[in-house]
């Protein structure tokens, strides 16, 4: 039995980037390579879910991946002081599953609270920084969101009631109670790493996310925050949509002057770094038009900081 908590914590939330999985559905892109590195545009895919993190507020984060790919992001990302972050690592030896990640974090969050995101879910939008914020807020229970899409049949589908009650949640359900998908990012309280530890293999041999997410609907403690259409949730599992990603990024990149998910950007404007940090990186990014943008992010800050999503 999980012991049910009637005080909230008052901790602060810690952060889970689940970047694991074979990625096998972008072969041969990712043979010898993670999918959460493939490009999107003009940054690794890994930079969209960390951004997300960090526009919840969230400075504490645990990477986790495969032992053959961890490597590579420790070589990417270090300890995140570049960013003004702790990124710890751990491994997830066998792909058993996304509710393992938060049996797998359970020492790293302490009892804390966690945001759970999977390492290739893209999100844009700007009142969606305002959401991930009040979903921070939210200490009891968990909060994950719903999303309208035209192939639910391919996520965890949230059911409703006739008078919009959230009554059931269904993975991957051949004829979905309704067309809205559960996006990969959930706000859980400190009990979810035990609500895990309770889960047993799906018939397809992993530990789901929707089964820890119907832990919480089940004692009444699940939040389902509809994400309204003016905010982008992108999926990046298949070719197409890895370049549909890339050209969106590009496309609305291109037309605003202002990049998604630029985390020195983000990171300054929380003022978790400051411009001499700033400077001292952005020597180390080559010629990229990256590194272009963030000088001109350094020379007029308030310009950019005035639009920032954060
Ligand atoms: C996973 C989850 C699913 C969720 C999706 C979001 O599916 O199992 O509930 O809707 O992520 O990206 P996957 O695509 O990893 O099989």
């Amino acid at each position: 039995m999980v012991e049910i908590l009637t005080k909230p914590m008052n901790k602060h939330r810690k952060g889970i980037l689940l970047a694991g999985g074979s990625g096998s559905r972008l072969y041969p892109l990712t043979v010898h390579t993670s999918k959460q590195l493939m490009p999107v545009y003009d940054k690794p895919l890994v930079y969209y879910p960390l951004s997300v993190l960090m526009l919840a507020g969230l400075k504490e984060i645990l990477l986790i991946s495969t032992p053959k790919d961890l490597p590579s992001y420790q070589k990417l990302l270090g300890d995140g002081s570049t960013w003004g972050l702790s990124i710890e690592y751990a491994e997830q030896p066998s792909p058993d599953g996304l509710a393992q990640a938060l049996v797998i974090a359970e020492d790293f969050l302490a009892g804390h609270p966690s945001c759970l995101i999977l390492g290739d879910n893209i999100f844009y939008g700007h009142a969606f920084t305002s959401s991930l914020q009040q979903a921070n807020l939210n200490e009891e229970g968990a909060t994950i969101f719903g999303y309208h899409v035209s192939n639910p049949s391919a996520y965890g589908v949230v059911e409703f009631s006739s008078d919009g009650k959230v009554v059931g949640l269904v993975e991957k359900p051949a004829q979905p109670a309704s067309e809205y998908a559960v996006p990969g990012l959930y706000f859980y309280d400190e009990r979810a790493p035990a609500f895990a530890q309770t889960l047993s293999p799906s018939p397809r041999g992993e530990l789901e996310i929707t089964d820890l997410n119907r832990c919480y609907l089940t004692e009444g403690s699940l939040r389902v925050e509809l994400i309204g259409r003016g905010t982008a949730w992108l999926d990046t599992g298949t070719h197409d949509s890895l370049l549909d990603a890339g050209n969106f990024i590009q496309l609305v990149e291109k037309r605003q002057g202002l990049k998604i998910a630029c985390l020195e950007e983000i990171a300054l404007g929380k003022g978790w770094i400051d411009k001499n940090q700033l400077s001292q990186h952005v020597s180390s990014l080559g010629q990229s038009s990256y590194r272009h943008y963030l000088e001109n992010l350094l020379q007029s800050p308030a310009h950019f900081l005035n639009q920032s999503p954060s």
